[in-house]
């Protein structure tokens, strides 16, 4: 079995297998390349052959032990019917859902392959293309980050659009979760039958949400999409991103059924493991985390000690190395290969 996925199954493995989270990006030459090829980031996501060649261009040059459907979390809210564009040096720009008439006015779950098809393209072809030992993640963002760009039409230093429609309407905004929850469930279902050997949910924006609301909006969405997709899909594992979650991690690992929980680069690794590795007397899920992205601007030797410190505190329990949020464009890619010497080697 691919090494990712033996960690999943709750194996523990003498060298960790290693993926970085935004591993297909602007850092790499060959993205910006074809990113200029393709147009607009849109065409990109949204054209198989092209989302397929940036998926496999990490893979090639790295052979990480995994690679990531190169797509994004807005794709959802676009296949519902909001309009979205990407500006230049600015992300994302939304035409803003702020009440329950907005809601009102996006399309059915039932037809949001009408846009997603050509996602699910790029599973399947790559399914096909990848090497034999490298597994292929799909993805979705989690409702509550989803629904903070749905909301602001844009991304927000503190989320703030979002934060008060829920403590001004906690039903109103409950229905909104729900519709992405629902969308989220049928996105993945359809990844994985087109070849998704696991899944992962970004709730990048987890941090925000108060202990009592972050029980409610990301804690329980999360439920309700493991358990849809264990239902139709027992083997496949998901892995959750709820970054800025601090001390609410080890409950999101305990309420969730999540193979694997994905941490920022702010937790302690002794204390995510002794909180949340399977231990006895304890289940207990994979860690994946948490080097600090900066890392990969700057190099050197913190780089390789922080590496084999990362490696050496998690032998013994499911452990998969990446890092604590996304990879930067600033990143030097040589620092990469550096990085997967110190993780595989020592
Ligand atoms: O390699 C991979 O990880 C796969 C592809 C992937 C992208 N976005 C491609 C992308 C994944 C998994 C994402 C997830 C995503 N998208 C998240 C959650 C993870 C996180 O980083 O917190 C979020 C919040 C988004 C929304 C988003 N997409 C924003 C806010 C932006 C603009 C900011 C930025 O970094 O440019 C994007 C654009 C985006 N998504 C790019 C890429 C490669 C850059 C677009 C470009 O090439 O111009």
């Amino acid at each position: 079995m691919k090494p990712l996925l033996r960690v999943l199954r709750g194996e523990a493995l003498e060298v960790p297998p290693v993926w970085l989270m935004r591993q297909a990006g602007r850092y790499l030459p060959e993205y910006r390349a074809l990113r200029a090829q393709a147009g607009s980031f849109l065409e990109l996501c949204y054209t198989p052959e092209l989302a397929e060649e940036v998926t496999l261009q990490p893979i090639r040059r790295f052979g990480f032990d995994a690679a990531i459907l190169f797509a994004d979390i807005l794709l959802v809210p676009h296949a519902l019917g909001q309009d979205l564009r990407f500006v230049e040096g600015e992300g994302p720009r939304l035409a803003p859902v702020t009440d329950v008439a907005g809601i009102a006015r996006l399309k059915p779950v039932d037809e949001i392959d009408a846009v997603l098809a050509p996602v699910y393209e790029t599973v399947a072809r790559l399914r096909q293309s990848l090497p034999g030992e490298v597994a292929l993640i799909g993805f979705a963002g989690a409702p509550w980050t989803v629904a903070t760009y749905m909301v602001a039409g844009r991304g927000t230093p503190d989320q703030g659009p979002a934060r008060r429609w829920m403590y001004g309407d906690l039903d109103g905004f409950g229905s909104l979760i729900e519709r992405i929850t629902q969308a989220t469930i049928h996105y993945l279902d359809r990844q994985i039958l087109a070849g998704a050997e696991a899944v992962k949910l970004f709730d990048s924006w987890a941090g925000a949400l108060a202990p009592e609301m972050f029980e409610r909006f990301a804690v329980a969405p999360a439920q309700q999409i493991v358990a849809a997709l264990k239902e139709r899909h027992p083997q496949v594992p998901v892995i959750s991103f709820p970054r800025g979650a601090g001390a609410m991690y080890p409950d999101f690992a305990n309420s969730t059924e999540v193979a694997a929980v994905a941490l920022d680069s702010t937790v302690p690794l002794a204390w995510a493991r002794a909180e949340m590795s399977p231990a006895p007397g304890r289940d207990g899920v994979a860690l994946q985390g948490n080097l600090d992205p900066m890392l990969m601007a700057t190099g050197g030797a913190a780089l390789t000690a922080t590496a084999r410190r990362m490696v050496a505190a998690m032998r013994g329990v499911p452990y998969i190395f990446n890092l604590g949020h996304g990879i930067t464009p600033d990143a030097d890619p040589e620092y990469v290969e550096q990085l997967l010497q110190a993780v595989r080697e020592g």
